[in-house]
């Protein structure tokens, strides 16, 4: 979280959203969906702008069928994606039990659309979270999913509800940039030229990789002499003329082999080795 942000939490303000809602309109799914009339309790009902129609699972508890539920959404493709806001379903005078029914719970993103080898940006607890609940979750990704479960043999801190606790999301907005190859909090500064399929951090412009023959945060500095290549992982092999380094990029000598020296990449001995 950056010092503004921080700073806004301290006197209990939230966020001042400039950034794309990515979750709009994309194809919402969930584990198990409550029976009821036709899109009733639809998984769609959460990213469908309109905060009055919410999702509703079955119920999960140790006295219930099932003991875990998932939602998630697919936005398309791969987004730099800043945070996630979720509206949870309240009713009057139920509001403490319906935190309880959601407290715990985690929210992952995912280039695949599984739990599994995806990062984790929120676990909530053990505090009951607000019904109107958001949370940065700086990363890549083209599936934001939440996560709870209820399983028997674990004791859950005060005031989570462990039996009957039915999943009722209203409106979950994935805040980032809908344009690739930008950051910032109104998306349109160009990323540092040399990160890897022009991606960078969405607050802070750091490369989450680099180009061939660069490195740094923000891959501005050439791969140190003697070394090339992705992650300038590659060691020069060439006798160059003059004694040089071989090209930070391609490994191959600028000016051609030192006496003596032939190949590609100058890596043979004339006379052979
Ligand atoms: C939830 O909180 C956000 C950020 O403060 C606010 O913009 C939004 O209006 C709230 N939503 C509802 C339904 O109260
Ligand atoms: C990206 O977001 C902007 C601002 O919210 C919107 O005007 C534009 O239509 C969006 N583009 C796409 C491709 O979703
Ligand atoms: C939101 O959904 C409710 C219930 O389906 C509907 O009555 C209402 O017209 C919708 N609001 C908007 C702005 O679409
Ligand atoms: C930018 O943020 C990322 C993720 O939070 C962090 O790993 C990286 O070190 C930051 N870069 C700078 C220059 O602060
Ligand atoms: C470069 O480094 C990244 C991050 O550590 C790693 O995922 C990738 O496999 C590396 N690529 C090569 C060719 O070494």
């Amino acid at each position: 979280m950056d010092i503004i942000t921080f700073l806004l939490h301290l006197v209990g303000l939230t966020f001042v959203f400039t950034y794309d809602d990515l979750a709009y309109r994309k194809i919402a799914t969930q584990s198990q969906t409550y029976p009821g009339g036709y899109m009733y309790y639809d998984a769609n009902n959460a990213v469908d702008g309109n905060t009055t129609t919410c999702t509703r699972t079955t119920e999960i508890g140790i006295f219930n069928p099932h003991n875990s539920v998932w939602w998630k959404v697919d936005l398309g493709r791969v987004y730099s994606i800043y945070s996630i806001n979720i509206l949870f379903k309240n009713y009057d005078g139920y509001g403490y039990r319906q935190r309880g029914r959601f407290a715990g719970f985690s929210l992952y993103v995912s280039t695949t659309g599984d739990i599994q080898g995806s990062t984790l940006c929120y676990k909530d607890g053990p505090q009951l979270p607000p019904l109107n609940f958001t949370t940065t979750c700086t990363g890549q990704g083209r599936y934001v999913i939440f996560y709870n479960d209820r399983l028997d043999g674990v004791t859950y801190p005060d005031g989570y509800e462990i039996q009957n606790v039915f999943t009722e999301l209203c409106e979950v907005i994935v805040q980032g940039c809908n344009k690739s190859g930008v950051y910032g909090e109104n998306c349109n500064i160009p990323c540092p030229i040399n990160c890897k399929d022009s991606i960078c951090n969405i607050q802070n412009r750091s490369c989450i990789g680099c180009k061939s023959g660069w490195t740094g945060q923000t891959c501005s500095t050439k791969c140190i002499e003697g070394w090339y290549g992705v992650n300038c992982s590659l060691q020069c092999k060439g006798h160059c003329r003059g004694g040089t380094t071989c090209n930070h990029v391609t490994g191959l000598c600028e000016r051609g082999c030192a006496d003596g020296w032939t190949g590609s990449m100058c890596e043979k001995g004339i006379h052979g080795d």
